[in-house]
């Protein structure tokens, strides 16, 4: 049986690779931050077959503990200020999570268990002001934010400690990916919240920022797959994920609202509180090595995907009123 180690298992990402792993068998650690109140909402259904271990990326000595403890064949650091809008309020934290933190846990698996297989969050926000589309392994990077710098870093210290200490380090770019568990301020769960509650008629209006900007959405579920996939290759290497599609917010909130039967112009309203200091205007991913080199591919596509979460969302407000 394989011993799995995953940070950041309460996100979204989190959530469905211990799905996935605990399918294969494997025994599966969580890192679990103390809250004031439970956070379990999206591993409700998994909470007794996974071991949490109490810790913070921030805490070296909690991952020193942590990896001394369960002893993983794997370890997927999925953890981190995962929030773009965010990381110009909280910079620094937001630089030593989502940055010194990678260090933090890299540190501790290369003392306490250096043949470890090491999964890196990466995101396609490291490309930023892209330099060359669409987006490959290769593309330079040009980070837009707080977030996007502290990406960088992560990516980078990945890379380097797989060559200063030959580690079995690899960096995911992955690309936006979604579900009925993304986070509710992430423009996707944003729309299909808000979509569900006005059809209901629990809202009146949806207040958005930039409708123009464009994403490579896909599948969470699919891509914690690829996650998976990479740490079972000969070799450590970084790879894309991403569908190689491209499409506006406003796409998106279209086909939501379509959806229920409602005209989107009606309700939306565009709030600068919603606009970025510095905005990603096109993200659009080429994920060739990955299909080629893994065999991955997505199996939910855009129009679905949209639809999965409006109906998640309306299932949940009328769950909810039924009591
Ligand atoms: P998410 O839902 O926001 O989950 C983030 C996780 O990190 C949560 O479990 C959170 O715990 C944990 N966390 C935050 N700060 C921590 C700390 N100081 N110590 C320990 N744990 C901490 O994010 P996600 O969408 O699943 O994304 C997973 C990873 O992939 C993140 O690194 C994200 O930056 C990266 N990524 C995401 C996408 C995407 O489109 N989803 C694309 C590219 C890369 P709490 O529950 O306690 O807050
Ligand atoms: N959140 C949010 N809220 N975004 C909005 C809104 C709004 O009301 N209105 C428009 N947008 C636009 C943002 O300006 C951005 O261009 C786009 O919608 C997507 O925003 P988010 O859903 O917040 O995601 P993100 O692309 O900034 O970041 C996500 O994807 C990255 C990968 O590219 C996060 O999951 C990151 O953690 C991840 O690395």
């Amino acid at each position: 049986m394989k011993t799995a180690f995953i940070t950041g298992i309460t996100g979204q990402d989190g959530s469905y690779l211990a799905e996935l792993l605990l399918q294969k068998n494997y025994k599966v650690y969580g890192l679990k931050r103390r809250t004031s109140t439970p956070n379990f909402e999206n591993i409700q259904h998994l909470k007794d077959d996974i071991e949490f271990i109490s810790g913070d990326l921030t805490d070296a000595s909690s991952l020193v503990t942590a990896i001394r403890h369960s002893k993983p064949d794997e370890v997927y650091n999925l953890a981190a200020q995962s929030f773009v809008g965010e990381s110009w309020s909280q910079p620094i934290l937001t630089g030593e999570i989502t940055a010194l933190g990678v260090t933090n846990l890299l540190e501790a698996v290369r003392r306490e268990k250096p043949d470890v297989h090491f999964y890196q969050a990466s995101s396609s926000e490291m490309f930023g002001k892209v330099i060359e589309t669409p987006q490959k392994e290769t593309t330079p990077f040009y980070p837009r934010s707080p977030y996007g710098a502290a990406k960088v870093y992560g990516h980078w210290i990945t890379v380097n400690y797989r060559e200063s200490y030959d580690m079995f380090a690899c960096s995911g770019i992955l690309f936006n990916h979604e579900s009925p568990r993304r986070g509710i301020e992430f423009v996707t769960r944003k729309i299909t919240d808000g979509v569900a509650k006005i059809k209901l008629g629990l809202e009146k209006e949806l207040r958005l920022g930039n409708l123009e900007a464009k994403r490579d959405w896909g599948f969470a579920g699919d891509y914690v797959e690829a996650m998976w996939l990479m740490l079972q290759q000969e070799h450590p290497e970084d790879f894309v994920i991403a569908t190689g599609e491209t499409h506006t917010v406003k796409e998106f909130v279209d086909i939501a609202f379509k959806h229920v039967g409602l005209d989107w112009k009606e309700f939306v309203v565009q709030d600068p509180k919603f606009m970025r200091p510095a905005e990603v205007d096109l993200l659009l991913g080429d994920p060739s090595k990955a299909k080629k080199r893994l065999g991955w591919k997505q199996k939910v596509d855009f129009e679905q995907l949209v639809k999965m979460m409006v109906e998640s969302d309306l299932e949940k407000y009328i769950r909810e009123r039924k009591g």
